[in-house]
């Protein structure tokens, strides 16, 4: 069976998202927490607050985004300083702010500071908790310009002693978009001597089955927009192998179809945990809207069209509310009916 890893996406997968999804859907083996950056020379405070999200039961693993070796060991500093084991380096960001700043998919083409950075991994004493050793893998794309730049890097990642490695087979410049390149996907897979992960496009049970078969070596799949459009994914995938087993980690939610009044009453929890926590944390309606609003914007093809244009759409609280309790109200999830919060 596949690991099934949550990919970190910035605005979505907050920590109060990660523990709901645990909580209520399951499924998965880690939680990646998105990049944490330097911001004034220090680790940024918003990024820092948004960890340590769990209890203990489920994993969550935090990553950080660096270019140059100053950077990474402040940040890795940071993290080890807050009691993690495991820490994921980010090479693949594609967005034009990291990129343009040597970082994330910027940094694939520059072997030196790749090179200085694992070298810290490999024998920095500062990266030790204790006496153990703290874990640290890498996500990473096949280059920003050209696939050569992975395949330059490898040489350097087969040296270091890493957990594993989360390859997004595309280029920076593609973003989140265009063709996978699964030819040098399948090149890396041959090559590389870490513990391999896939990342991209999967959205369903019989994707990550697919991939199971073709790649048996591979090590597990990670998954963001799936998940986020289908949040029992992790949890149908699991039921498919072992039930039993599975069951131990939230029977109630396994082999839930997607459109099932179950799959509804989990989102609607779900939301309810989120939107909770929105009214606790922020103040103002449009920071409250700003929060929960991101938690639909990829479930669009699971409710209707109009009231999911409503909830975008919504410019107040009171109308969101409203979008809300439309949706409870249609009929196929006529069950539904989500609380008011408290602190309304
Ligand atoms: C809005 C957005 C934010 C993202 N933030 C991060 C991040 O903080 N760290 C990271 O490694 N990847 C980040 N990603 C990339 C995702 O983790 C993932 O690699 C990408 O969405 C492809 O996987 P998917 O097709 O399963 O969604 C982000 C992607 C998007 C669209």
């Amino acid at each position: 069976m596949l690991k099934i890893l949550f990919a970190p996406l910035q605005g979505y997968t907050t920590g109060i998202y990660r523990r709901a999804h645990a909580e209520i859907f399951g499924g998965v083996d880690a939680y990646y927490a998105p990049f944490l950056r330097i911001e004034n020379g220090k680790p940024r405070e918003k990024d820092l607050r948004d960890l340590n999200s769990f209890d203990g039961n489920a994993r969550e693993i935090p990553q950080i985004i660096a270019n140059s070796v100053d950077e990474f060991k402040i940040l890795a500093d940071a993290l080890i300083a807050k009691g993690y084991t495991e820490i994921d380096f980010n090479m693949g960001c594609p967005f034009p702010m990291q990129v343009n700043r040597h970082r994330g998919a910027g940094l694939l083409s520059d072997e030196q500071a790749v090179q200085e950075i694992m070298d810290v991994i490999r024998t920095a004493p500062t990266i030790v908790k204790g006496t153990a050793p703290v874990k640290f893998s890498v996500k990473m794309r096949l280059g920003q310009d050209s696939p050569d730049e992975a395949f330059a890097l490898l040489p350097i990642l087969n040296e270091t002693p890493l957990s594993q490695i989360t390859l997004h087979p595309r280029l920076g410049k593609q973003q989140y978009k265009g063709a996978i390149d699964f030819k040098s996907f399948e090149k890396f897979y041959e090559e590389c001597r870490h513990p391999l992960v896939y990342n991209g496009d999967i959205t369903s049970v019989s994707q990550i089955s697919e991939m199971e078969r073709h790649y048996p070596k591979l090590a597990g799949v990670m998954i963001g927009r799936g998940l986020l459009a289908h949040p029992s994914l992790a949890a149908e995938y699991k039921g498919l192998y072992d039930k039993n087993s599975a069951a131990t980690l939230n029977c109630a939610t396994l082999n839930c179809a997607a459109t099932s009044q179950d799959f509804f009453d989990k989102l609607f929890q779900m939301h309810q945990v989120i939107f909770d926590h929105a009214c606790k944390t922020y103040q103002g309606d449009s920071q409250i809207l700003s929060h929960v609003q991101s938690f639909w914007e990829y479930l669009e093809p699971s409710i209707p069209k109009k009231i999911f244009k409503r909830i975008k759409k919504a410019g107040k609280l009171s109308e969101y509310q409203a979008a809300i309790v439309e949706i409870s109200s249609q009929s196929s999830l006529k069950t539904v009916i989500p609380k008011q919060s408290s602190s309304m």
